[in-house]
C-alpha cells in the first residue's frame, strides 16, 4: 500500500451499499447523563476532559424540576441532568443504575417520521413527537426505547437558530479549560444481557435500519479467565456506530457480567471519543487527572511492528511516546489506529471512555482485546468482582 494514512473521519462515506433508508441520520446530536449533582459532573468534564460550557437550563431559567448542564467540544455534545427534587423521574434512574447515559439523541431532518416509521417497525415510544418553541424557532423531538432504561430521541432542529433547544440559556462561564483535541464520537457500546446480543442485533436491524458490520465471539475475545462476545451495528452513512456486548462463559467472571451487576442492568458502557492528535490528547488527560487502564506489559510494544504488518513504514507516532501515555496500536487491511481506555468514571464500575485515533482503520482494535481485558481484569481483581 502506497497512499499516505491520514486521521479520517470515515464517517462521511457511506459504508454499504443498499441500506435501508427509511431512518436518514445526520449523526449524533447529544449524548445526556443522569447524574446525582449536574454542577460537579460539569465541572469535572470541564477540567479534566477539556469539554467547553455551552448551555444550561434550571431554576434561573423557569425549570423547577430538572438542571441540564450542556458541554461541547467539537461536535461532541453532553447534556448532564439531575433531579432537583425528589418528584422528578431522573431519582429512579439514578437510584438503579448510579450515574450513567440514558439518552444517545440522533439528529434527523424529520422527527415526526423517525417516530412513524421506527414505530411502525415495532419500536416501543418513549416520546411522541413533540414541538419545543422559543424566540430563535423550534425544534421537534420524539423517541423511542432501546436496551435497558436506555432511549434514543430523534432531534430536528433544521427550524431552530438558538443554542442546543428551547428552554436552554447560553451558559457563560468564567472557567474555561482549554479542549484536549476531542473531536467526534466515533461509536458508543451497549452491554446486554446473556444472550440477548442477537435480539438487540435483529432490534437495530429491523426498528432502525442498521446492519451488521463486523462480529467478535467468545473466541476472538477471551483471556484466560473471561470472554464476552460482540457485533458492531452501522446506520447506512456510517455516522452512527453501535458495538453491542454480552457476556460469555469463562473461567471467572466477565467483564460484561461486573457492568451487568453494577448498572443493575443493560446500558452504555463506553462512549469512543475520536482525536487526531492522541499523543498530545492524552498528555492533556494526564495531566488533567483522567485515569487510563493499567499499561499493557513490554511484550505488548515489542510486538507492535508485526502487528502493523504493511502499515509499519506508515506509523507517524513513536513507539516510545506511544508506550509512555500506555496507547495500543492495532491495524487492518486498510490502515492502523490508536486508541486508549480510561478507568470507569463513577464509583459503580459501569461507564468509562475510549479516545481513538484512526489512521485509515475501520475495526475497533481486535488486535487490543485480550492486552485489554487482561488490564480490566487487574481491576477487577482489585474491586474483587473477577
Ligand atoms: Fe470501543
Amino acid at each position: 500500500m502506497s497512499k499516505e494514512l491520514k486521521s479520517v473521519d470515515y464517517g462521511l462515506e457511506k459504508i454499504f451499499e443498499g441500506a435501508q433508508d427509511f431512518l436518514p441520520l445526520l449523526g449524533t446530536d447529544y449524548v445526556e447523563f443522569y447524574v446525582g449533582n449536574a454542577k460537579q459532573a460539569a465541572h469535572y468534564y470541564k477540567t479534566a476532559f477539556g469539554f467547553q460550557s455551552y448551555a444550561y437550563k434550571g431554576l434561573e431559567t423557569g425549570s423547577r424540576d430538572t438542571v441540564s448542564y450542556v458541554l461541547k467540544q467539537d461536535k461532541i455534545k453532553l447534556v448532564l441532568s439531575s433531579p432537583l427534587n425528589s418528584e422528578s423521574a431522573i431519582n429512579e434512574h439514578i437510584v438503579k443504575h448510579g450515574d450513567g447515559v440514558k439518552v444517545i439523541a440522533l439528529w434527523v431532518d424529520d422527527a415526526r417520521s423517525a417516530y412513524d416509521e421506527t414505530l411502525k417497525r415495532g419500536a416501543t415510544p418513549y416520546m411522541s413527537p413533540t414541538v419545543e418553541k422559543d424566540e430563535f424557532g423550534e425544534v421537534v423531538r420524539s423517541g423511542i426505547r432501546t436496551y435497558g432504561d436506555t432511549v434514543h430521541i430523534f432531534v430536528e432542529r433544521k427550524n431552530y437558530k438558538g443554542v442546543f433547544l428551547p428552554g436552554f440559556v447560553s451558559w457563560q462561564s468564567d472557567y474555561n479549560p482549554k479542549p484536549t483535541g476531542l473531536k467526534y464520537i466515533d461509536h458508543m457500546v451497549g452491554n446486554v444481557g446473556w444472550g440477548e446480543m442477537d435480539t438487540w442485533v435483529k432490534w437495530y436491524e429491523d426498528i432502525m435500519g442498521f446492519e451488521n458490520f463486523l462480529s467478535f465471539d467468545d473466541k476472538q475475545i477471551h483471556t484466560e479467565y473471561s470472554a464476552l462476545m460482540s457485533k458492531v451495528m452501522s446506520n447506512g452513512n456510517g455516522r452512527v456506530k453501535f458495538p453491542i456486548n454480552e457476556p460469555a462463559e469463562g473461567a471467572k467472571k466477565s467483564q460484561i457480567e461486573e457492568y451487568l451487576d453494577f448498572y443493575e442492568g443493560p446500558g452504555v458502557q463506553h462512549l469512543a471519543l475520536a482525536t487526531d492528535d492522541i499523543i498530545e490528547t492524552i498528555k492533556q488527560l494526564r495531566a488533567r487527572g483522567v485515569e487510563f487502564l493499567p499499561p499493557p506489559p513490554q511484550a505488548y510494544y515489542d510486538e507492535i511492528p508485526k502487528r502493523l504488518g504493511a502499515h509499519k513504514h506508515l506509523l507517524k507516532e513513536d513507539l516510545n511516546d506511544l508506550q509512555q501515555l500506555s496507547i495500543l496500536v492495532d491495524a487492518d487491511e486498510e490502515g492502523y489506529l490508536l486508541q486508549i481506555f480510561t478507568k470507569p468514571v463513577e464509583d459503580r464500575p459501569t461507564l468509562f471512555y475510549e479516545i481513538i485515533q484512526r489512521m485509515g482503520a475501520r475495526g475497533f482494535g481486535a488486535g487490543n482485546f485480550k492486552a485489554l481485558f487482561e488490564a480490566i481484569e487487574r481491576e477487577q481483581a482489585n474491586r474483587g468482582t473477577l
